[in-house]
């Protein structure tokens, strides 16, 4: 299959050397994309800024921005049969991006920001039917009820909720403990295992469901 990963946070800048973002390091989703490689699919990453080299022949674009990182997947879906998105993308980007550094004095104390696109918004209104759509909720409390709900708004197959308060699971950590929302409402709970071994289990679902589709198809 033609998989469509994408990976680590987003920099939202205010000038040359500030901006927001967030806590994301890329493990997850390069340990997707890698995994998905292993396995003879035809993989291509599109990262925010990480400090982790790109797996060996995997095509990786590397973005900076919210807005970048949108339009390269809208670019790039209508060639794919899956979307992982499991980039952190940031929800909020500064009104204005300063050319040069703002003075301390210049600056006011309080930020005007305005919301970034949503990317799987946007996929929900052009996918077609039989591609997969893979999307990630990181939450600190009420992880499943929000990650239900990320699943049916933003339109996804599975959603993977992510609890980030603790230290050995989510942003940074080698290991995830994470639990698969399916659009059935079938819940699948991974314990506490490497980034790699909840790759596999996304990809096994993935897979699954893929040959569902094909099975289905051919009935017609
Ligand atoms: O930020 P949030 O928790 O809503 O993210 C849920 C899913 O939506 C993730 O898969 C993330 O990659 C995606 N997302 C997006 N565009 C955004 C923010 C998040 O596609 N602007």
């Amino acid at each position: 299959m033609k998989i469509l990963v994408t990976a680590g946070p987003t920099r939202e800048h205010l000038d040359p050397v500030r901006f927001l973002s967030n806590r994301s390091t890329g493990k997850m989703g390069y340990a997707i994309a890698d995994v998905a490689r292993l396995r003879g699919h035809d993989v291509q990453l599109i990262s925010g800024p990480v400090s982790i080299s790109s797996p060996a022949s995997i095509v990786c674009s590397r973005i900076t921005t919210a807005q970048e990182m949108h339009d390269l997947v809208l670019e790039q879906l209508p060639d794919m049969d899956v979307l992982v998105m499991c980039a952190a993308v940031a929800d909020w980007r500064p009104c204005e991006v300063s050319r040069h550094k703002l003075k301390k004095n210049a600056m006011q104390s309080t930020l005007p920001l305005v919301r970034t696109a949503d990317i799987l918004e946007a996929v929900q209104r052009i996918r077609r039917p039989e591609q997969i759509i893979v999307g990630f909720a990181a939450e600190t409390h009420d992880i499943l009820s929000y990650a239900r709900d990320k699943l049916d708004r933003k339109g996804m197959d599975l959603i993977v909720a992510n609890d980030v308060s603790r230290s050995d699971a989510g942003f940074g950590a080698d290991s995830n403990a994470v639990t698969l929302i399916d659009k059935t409402g079938a819940i699948c709970e991974l314990p506490l295992q490497s980034k790699h071994e909840v790759a596999k289990k996304i990809l096994d679902w993935v897979e699954l469901h893929a040959q569902k589709i094909h099975a289905n198809a051919s009935l017609r």
